[in-house]
Formats: C-alpha cells, sequence, structure tokens
C-alpha cells in the first residue's frame, strides 16, 4: 500500500472546501493516515518547497502557503502517488481536466488549492517532512 503527502492549501482552506476535497479522496479509495490543519512558518514553507528555491514564483509561492492554515494529510491506497496526482489535475487550472480538484478550486496557476507528492521518493520525504512516525496510522 502506498502513501502520498496532500496539502489543501489556504485558497482552499479559506474557501471552505476542505471537507469537499477529503470527500473526493475518499470517494476515490484514498485513506487518510495523518491529518493536521497548521498555520505554517516561512522556514517551514521554504523547507518544503526547496527544489524550487530558484525558481522566479518561490517567494510568491511560500507567501501564499503561509498566509492562512493548510490541511496536510497522508493519504494512503493502492498507487497513492499517481491517483492523488489524477485527482489533483494539471498545476495551471486552465489546463486541468473536468472535475478534478484544481477544475473545481483552484483560482490561479499559484493558488492551486492542492499539492500532492510528485514521487514515492517525494512522497517519503514529505510525510516524514511533516509528521513523526507516531502520528500516523498504523497499516490495516
Ligand atoms: P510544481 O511542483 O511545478 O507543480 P505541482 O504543484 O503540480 O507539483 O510547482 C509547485 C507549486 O508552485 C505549484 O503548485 C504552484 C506554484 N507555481 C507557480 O506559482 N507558478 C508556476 O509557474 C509553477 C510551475 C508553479
Ligand atoms: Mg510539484
Amino acid at each position: 500500500m502506498e502513501r502520498t503527502l496532500s496539502i489543501i492549501k489556504p485558497n482552499a482552506v479559506l474557501d471552505n472546501n476542505i471537507g469537499n476535497i477529503i470527500a473526493k479522496f475518499e470517494s476515490e479509495g484514498l485513506r487518510i493516515a495523518a491529518a493536521k490543519l497548521v498555520h505554517l512558518s516561512k522556514e517551514k514553507a521554504e523547507g518544503f518547497y526547496i527544489e524550487h528555491k530558484e525558481r522566479p514564483f518561490f517567494g510568491e509561492l511560500v507567501s501564499f502557503m503561509t498566509s492562512a492554515p493548510v490541511m496536510i494529510m497522508a493519504l494512503e491506497g493502492e498507487g497513492a502517488v499517481d491517483k492523488n496526482r489524477e485527482i489533483m489535475g494539471a498545476t495551471n487550472p486552465a489546463e486541468a481536466a473536468e472535475g478534478t480538484l484544481r477544475k473545481l478550486y483552484a483560482k490561479s496557476i499559484g493558488e492551486n488549492a492542492v499539492h500532492g507528492s510528485d514521487s514515492q521518493a517525494s512522497a517519503d520525504r514529505e510525510i516524514n517532512y511533516f509528521f513523526d512516525k507516531n502520528e500516523v496510522l498504523a497499516r490495516f
């Protein structure tokens, strides 16, 4: 069983779409294995997106991600990494398929409602970055 990291971003939290987004994950067979609602510090957000440090949008990305609370989750299920990316849709909502979370809930390429790990290696790093071992549900 795979795990992936999901973040419901500030725009979707402020728009009151946490429940709608979790309902979609559950209806697609993903299970919440860990969860917390937190307001990220600048340092924590920068460390999370460290791979994008040199990109022109990095400053805006960090400022957006620290503008309001985010809902951080480890999702578990068969092919969880790819399944989550499919449910999310393209990074740019203008290119996201009908019915995807970004098509439904993103405002722009920056304020795009959700994060999902892009590989199993990223997922392992990202889950460990936000959760202690004892905060993640044991396998069942
Ligand atoms: P990226 O990892 O490329 O996208 P994804 O979230 O689909 O894995 O980029 C990380 C985040 O950076 C993306 O969700 C939103 C932001 N971003 C921008 O603001 N502008 C851009 O041009 C890109 C590519 C990303
Ligand atoms: Mg990415």
